[in-house]
C-alpha cells in the first residue's frame, strides 16, 4: 500500500453518526497511574495508538505486568514504590512528549540511572522545561543539548519544591504532580491553566492533592501518596480526534455530524468556544459526568457564514492541539483572523505554527506569521484548484490529518505523504474518512 494519500475531490454532503477513539491524554495517564496502583486496574476503550502502546511498553520495562486484548487492558500494579527493573534500562518514548515528560516525574526516585530516548521529532523537543523543576526535587538529569537522549537518576531523599508553571503546559504540571506524589512533604505548584486530567484522576483516586482555582492560575498542593488504588476506567473519546471531523463538517456543504461520547472537559474545549465565535453551529447533547470528567455527544452542522476571529489568548491552552484545523476555518472566514501568544505551537511534534501557515499558503491563503502569532486573511469563496504536496513535516500526525481535511473541504489535487503518521494518535482516521466519503 502506498504511504501517501491522494485526494482530488471535495467531499459530498454527509449526515452521519461517528465514534472516534479514546482520549490520548487520559489513556496515557491511565497507564501511568495504574502502573503505580495497588493491584489490578482495567480500562475499556483505551486508545490503541503508538503513543499509548509506547506508554504500555515503558511500564512493562519498569517491571509491570500488562495484558491487552481487543476489548480491554489490564495492568497489575505493585503500588507507588512497586517498579522492579534492572540497571541500565532504556525507555523509548518514540513520538510521545506526554509519556516522555510525565514518566520522568514518576522516575524521580529511581535507584538506577534510566536513559530516555525518542524518535527524530521528540529528539528535537524541549526537555529542559521538565528537567529544571525535577532537579530541584533532587533528581540527577543529564540532557543532550536541551533534550533527548537524556538520563535520569532518582533520589530517595527528595525535597518538595515550589514550582511556577507559566507556559500552560499540562505535561510539565503533571510531571511535577507525579514527582510530588513520590515526595515526603508539601509540593506547591502555581500552574497557568492547562488540561487538568491528572488532577481529576488524583481526586478520583483520593490522593493527597488540594487545588485552588484563581482566574489564570491553579494553585496545587500535593503530598506523598502512600497508597494508590487501582483505577477502573472507561476512556471517553478524544476531542482532539473529533476536531478534524468537526471542522470538516463546518466547512462542507449541507452536512451534519454527531460524534458520540466525547470528553468535553472544560480545559479541552477551546476549539468549540473558538468555532462558535466564528459562527459554527455546535451543540453538546446527552451531557454527563464520569469520574470527574465531562462527556457529551457533539453535534455540528455546515456553516454558511464564517466570521474571522481575534482569538483571546486565554483560549490557547484549551485549544492547543486543535489550532491547525482551526486555521482551516479561518481560511474560509470573512476577514482577517488573528491568533497570538502561540509560540508553544512551534514546540509540538513539528513546528506547527510554521506548518499551519505553509498549508494555508499552498492553498492560496495569505498569512503573516511571527514566532508567536499568525494573521490569516480569509476567503469565503476559497476553492483550491492546484496540485499540493505535503511532505517532510517530521511525520506530525496532526499535520497529516489537517491536510486531509483541507483537501476534502477545499478541493485541489493533493498528495499527502506519511499515512503511517496517524498511528501516533488516531490509527482509524482514514477509515472514518472513508466512511464519510462513501
Ligand atoms: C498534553 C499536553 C499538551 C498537548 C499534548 C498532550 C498532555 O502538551 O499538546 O498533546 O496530555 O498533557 P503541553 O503540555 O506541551 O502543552
Amino acid at each position: 500500500m502506498s504511504n501517501s494519500t491522494k485526494i482530488n475531490n471535495k467531499i459530498n454532503s454527509f449526515n452521519k453518526i461517528i465514534t472516534v477513539p479514546g482520549d490520548k491524554s487520559l489513556s496515557i495517564r491511565w497507564v501511568l497511574f495504574s502502573s503505580m496502583g495497588q493491584g489490578k486496574s482495567k480500562a475499556f476503550n483505551l486508545l490503541l495508538s503508538e503513543d499509548v502502546l509506547t506508554a504500555i511498553n515503558a511500564v512493562k520495562k519498569l517491571g509491570i505486568n500488562v495484558k491487552l486484548n481487543k476489548k480491554f487492558c489490564t495492568i497489575f500494579g505493585n503500588g507507588p514504590d512497586g517498579y522492579n527493573f534492572k540497571k541500565n534500562i532504556t525507555i523509548n518514548a518514540k513520538n510521545s512528549g506526554t509519556l516522555g515528560r510525565l514518566i520522568m516525574g514518576i522516575l524521580i526516585d529511581s535507584p538506577y540511572e534510566i536513559k530516555i530516548i525518542g524518535d527524530s521529532s521528540l529528539s528535537k523537543r524541549d526537555f529542559n522545561r521538565i528537567a529544571e523543576p525535577l532537579r530541584k526535587f533532587g533528581a540527577k538529569i543529564k540532557l543532550t543539548k536541551k533534550g533527548l537522549p537524556l538520563t535520569i537518576k532518582g533520589n530517595k531523599n527528595l525535597h518538595p519544591i515550589k514550582y511556577l508553571e507559566h507556559k500552560g503546559s499540562a505535561q510539565c504540571k503533571s510531571s511535577v504532580i507525579f514527582a510530588g506524589l513520590k515526595t515526603e512533604g508539601k509540593t506547591f505548584i502555581k500552574a497557568k491553566k492547562s488540561r487538568n486530567h491528572t488532577e481529576l484522576l488524583c481526586k478520583h483516586l483520593n490522593l493527597p492533592i488540594k487545588i485552588k482555582k484563581t482566574q489564570n492560575y491553579d494553585l496545587i498542593e500535593i503530598n506523598k501518596a502512600r497508597k494508590i488504588k487501582p483505577l477502573h476506567y472507561k476512556i471517553p473519546s478524544d476531542i482532539s480526534s473529533g476536531a478534524f471531523f468537526i471542522v470538516l463538517t463546518a466547512l462542507s456543504d449541507n452536512s451534519k455530524l454527531l460524534i458520540k461520547n466525547v470528553n468535553i472537559n472544560p480545559s479541552r474545549i477551546g476549539i468549540i468556544t473558538i468555532l462558535k465565535k466564528m459562527g459554527v453551529n455546535i451543540k453538546f447533547k446527552n451531557k454527563q459526568k464520569y469520574k470527574g470528567e465531562m462527556i457529551a455527544d457533539i453535534f455540528v452542522s455546515s456553516s454558511k457564514k464564517l466570521k474571522a476571529i481575534n482569538c483571546p489568548s486565554r483560549l490557547n491552552s484549551e485549544a492547543i492541539d486543535e489550532f491547525l484545523t482551526i486555521f482551516l476555518v479561518a481560511a474560509k472566514a470573512n476577514g482577517v483572523s488573528y491568533f497570538k501568544d502561540i509560540s508553544e505551537l512551534n514546540q509540538k511534534e513539528s513546528p506547527r505554527l510554521i506548518w499551519g501557515s505553509k498549508i494555508l499558503n499552498k492553498m492560496g491563503i495569505k498569512t503573516i506569521t511571527t514566532g508567536n502569532s499568525i494573521k490569516i486573511f480569509g476567503n469565503p469563496n476559497l476553492r483550491v484548484n492546484k496540485k499540493i504536496i505535503i511532505k517532510d513535516y517530521l511525520k506530525d500526525h496532526r499535520v497529516f490529518m489537517t491536510s486531509v481535511i483541507a483537501a476534502l473541504a477545499f478541493g485541489g489535487n493533493w498528495d499527502i505523504h506519511n499515512n503511517d503518521s496517524i498511528k501516533t494518535s488516531f490509527p482509524t482516521f482514514l477509515s472514518i474518512i472513508n466512511e464519510l466519503t462513501k
